[in-house]
């Protein structure tokens, strides 16, 4: 793939000023996602997933919260700088998105049809019979069944997962060079979530937008993610290409998400959980984040915050002394890779 990145975050820093003191729930962050790619941003609940997507948007809430430090650019424009008329621009016409529960999206007492012409109506100039042809495109785009009715319908009337097409059907009425897409399947049953994903896979395809699918579920990105960024407690941990992420993972907490993740082919599912939780941001002062959660954890590991290590294959980094050089072969230290 060319490198021709739509989105580039450098340094990102977005904190939560309370009376507790300053949370650091996006503490350094470096990501791009290029054109027409699908990159998945993973972790557990916590881990400054949302607050990163907020940010890119220019939607964090503020006060308590505060983008503190680090560039965002979107096609080389710095997003941190634009006027807020700008960014209502971006987020209209270039950036959509979707998020977990489309019934708080959708207002209730319009139908769909009106939604969706209003949406249209937003970025592109048409009279009514064409708003509404192009609506019913849209709705058939996204795989709805009896689009004519639904325009009549209220956002009630549907079952979760066509109100999630809807959304998607909305957001993609714009053309988005990027779709950001926070937990879009959480909420559904695991039959719809796969259609929802294969769908936003085959927009992808068909229309070249990049899509930033942010979810705890590491089965999710496995559907339809080019990359994959793991994140836990603020800061990138691990990142590599889709296969490398499955077949040669490196961070302990990378491999403890894919022991989670819930075999369908089992009978029994494995309801694997990484013991403990995620640290507050901020709670923990020296090493790294995760060691009181790791097995692998060893001395230095209390006492030195791990950077993020390059490693040999292309695109792959991780941030755990395990893969520090200096710690001598990292083939002697036994890690466990499956279950
Ligand atoms: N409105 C807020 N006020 C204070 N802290 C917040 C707020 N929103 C998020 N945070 C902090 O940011 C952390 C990361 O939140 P979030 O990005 O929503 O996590 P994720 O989406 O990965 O589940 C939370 O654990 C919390 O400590
Ligand atoms: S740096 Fe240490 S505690 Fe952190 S993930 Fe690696 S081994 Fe575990
Ligand atoms: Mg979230």
């Amino acid at each position: 793939m060319k490198h021709e990145p739509v989105l580039e975050i450098t340094g990102l820093r977005t904190s939560f000023i309370t009376d507790a003191g300053e949370i650091p729930a996006v503490d350094g962050i470096d990501l791009y996602i290029e054109k027409g790619e699908i990159v998945g941003i993973v972790g557990e609940s916590g881990c400054g997933k949302s607050v990163t997507s907020l940010s890119i948007m220019g939607l964090v809430p503020k006060p308590p919260g505060k983008v503190v430090d680090g560039e965002i650019l979107f096609k080389g424009e710095n997003l941190r700088t634009a006027s807020e008329k700008r960014m209502c621009q971006i987020r209209g016409n270039d950036i959509a998105m979707i998020f977990q529960e489309p019934m708080t999206s959708l207002n209730p007492l319009f139908t769909i049809g009106d939604q969706l012409t209003e949406a249209i109506k937003l970025h592109q100039k048409m009279n009514k019979r064409a708003l509404k042809e192009r609506a019913v495109e849209m709705l058939k785009l996204v795989g709805l069944p009896r689009a004519e009715e639904l325009m009549v319908n209220y956002p009630h009337q549907l079952s979760g997962g066509m109100r999630q097409r809807v959304m998607i059907a909305m957001a993609m009425a714009c053309n988005p060079q990027l779709l950001i897409a926070d937990e879009p399947t959480t909420a559904l049953d695991v039959t719809i979530q796969a259609q929802i994903l294969h769908l936003m896979k085959d927009l992808n395809n068909k229309t070249g937008t990049s899509i930033m699918l942010i979810t705890h579920d590491l089965g999710v990105v496995a559907e339809v993610c080019d990359r994959v960024i793991v994140m836990y407690s603020g800061k990138i941990v691990e990142e590599a290409d889709i296969k490398t992420i499955f077949k040669n993972p490196k961070h302990p907490y990378t491999m403890g998400l894919i022991k989670s993740v819930p075999d369908i082919r089992e009978k029994k599912q494995r309801l694997y959980s990484i013991p403990g939780n995620v640290p507050r941001p901020g709670s923990i002062k020296h090493g790294c984040r995760f060691a009181a959660r790791c097995e692998h954890a060893f001395d230095r590991c209390r006492i030195e915050d791990p950077e993020l290590y390059t490693l040999k294959e292309k695109g792959h980094s991780v941030r755990c002394f395990l893969h520090d050089e200096k710690e001598g072969s990292v083939d002697d230290r036994n890690i466990v890779t499956s279950s």
